[in-house]
């Protein structure tokens, strides 16, 4: 019989978003007229169609694919030079990235657990904490973690405690690690990172040979100048940072998907026998191995989100979830609640009542306003005590959760 993965026992079975959900189903149950009233601020998924240029792009990819002259079957395994070339254009001009350097992918859920294939096991690798948990579930899968400790994080995997006397945002450690993952702007805290803090990051993994996994699925969000989009913008970045881009919650591609990441030729990492070596020849042939790339038609609509009418469509979606954010913040903070985030992110990070837990608020909100957030301790043990509001919603329904929100008193 065949020998099953057991790392797959270690982890908690999705045990998030199904519990929202039973939760949910129970209350609708026991009162079904919270079906028609309740608003969903959960789950990041957004809400507004694709926009009309993509959609024009995809329409045009389908028909090249029907005719014997536009016809094309497999495009190069990492993406076609033009999608690869707009986003260089588009995101990294100046900074000194190659489009060799840019692997177009279905999204970048899967790159940052495909990344884990080419760092060998024993690496020290340091996670933020609360953050997306696709980081900690690809290490506990890939067998690179002990059993989950008491203290709420796997054994062999060291906390980055984001919490709100650092604004969220970690320091580097005074220890040395091999790999570390960050997130920003952060999903969930909606915190973002200063250019001063990223140069920390990136002097502090040049000084320890460190490689920093940085995602950027929300960079379009970040609406000051003065802050870094992209890992890049601090130049030394192409030695120690692979970043992972997603057109998921900039153009609505959660349901297209379609990403990027970028492996830098000058970042190296070490072989067991100590030899220092690239990275980016790994990562080639790691998606020479396992994939054929990204659909024609896909990568039609996301080179098109770099024509002047799809980036000004773009820039509309962003502004309505970004708006959206800004309410929905200033609607916490009407209920006498700290709140974080929101500016430069789809998320709002709000603390808890006190004396009131992550799923006791979730609870509250749910029956007495029919809203459904996210219980942050979903998103690790430092996210205990706060629950992360999202932006992805119509105007309309942001309007009624904050009215909602002003009315609602969780305290008792
Ligand atoms: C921080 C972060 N990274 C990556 C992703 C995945 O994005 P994609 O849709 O490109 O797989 C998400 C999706 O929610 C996310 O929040």
């Amino acid at each position: 019989m065949a020998i099953l993965n057991p790392n797959f026992r270690r982890l908690p079975a999705q045990y998030l978003f199904r519990e929202i959900e039973r939760r949910v189903a129970e209350r609708v149950a026991s009162d079904p007229s919270l079906g028609s009233r309740l608003l969903r601020a959960g789950i990041g998924d957004v809400t507004e169609p694709l926009p009309p240029a993509c959609v024009a792009a995809l329409h045009a990819g389908a028909d090249e694919l029907s005719r014997h002259e536009t016809f094309r079957g497999y495009g190069p395994y990492t993406g076609h030079p033009f999608v690869r070339e707009a986003i260089v254009a588009g995101e990294y001009a100046g900074l000194g990235i190659d489009p060799s350097e840019v692997f177009l992918s279905d999204g970048s859920k899967g790159d940052v657990g495909h990344a884990l294939e080419v760092f060998a096991e024993g690496n020290r690798v340091g996670i933020a904490d609360p953050v997306y948990p696709v980081y900690v579930d690809t290490n506990v899968l890939s067998g690179r973690t002990g059993p989950l400790g008491a203290d709420g994080f796997f054994e062999g995997l060291f906390p980055l405690r984001a919490n709100a006397a650092n604004g969220f945002v970690p320091e580097p450690p005074d220890r040395p690690l091999d790999l570390v993952y960050l997130c920003f702007p952060n999903n969930p805290t909606g915190a973002m990172i200063d250019r001063a803090g990223l140069e920390r990051w990136v002097r502090w993994a040049i000084a320890h040979d460190a490689t920093i996994l940085y995602d950027g699925a929300y960079a379009d969000y970040v609406g000051d100048p003065a802050l870094p989009r992209t890992i890049y913008e601090i130049p030394e970045a192409r030695r120690c940072a692979m970043e992972f881009r997603s057109f998921s919650k900039s153009a609505g591609f959660t349901g297209l998907r379609c990403g990027w990441t970028v492996c830098p030729q000058a970042l190296e990492g070490r072989l067991p026998s100590g030899e220092r070596t690239q990275v980016h020849p790994m990562w080639t042939r790691r998606w020479s191995t396992r994939s054929n790339g990204v659909s024609w038609p896909v990568q039609r609509a996301a080179a098109a989100v770099y024509s002047p009418e799809g980036r000004a469509q773009v820039r509309a979606l962003i502004e309505l979830y970004r708006g959206n954010a800004q309410r929905l913040r200033h609607g916490a903070e009407s209920m006498g609640l700290r709140a974080w985030g929101g500016m430069h992110a789809p998320y709002v990070w709000v603390s808890c009542p006190p004396g009131l837990d992550s799923w006791t608020t979730f609870d509250r909100l749910l029956d007495r306003a029919a809203v459904v957030v996210t219980p942050g301790v979903g998103f690790g043990p430092s996210g205990e005590g706060f629950v992360r509001i999202s932006a992805f919603n119509s105007r309309a329904n942001v309007e009624e959760i904050v009215r909602r929100l002003a009315t609602t008193d969780l305290t008792r």
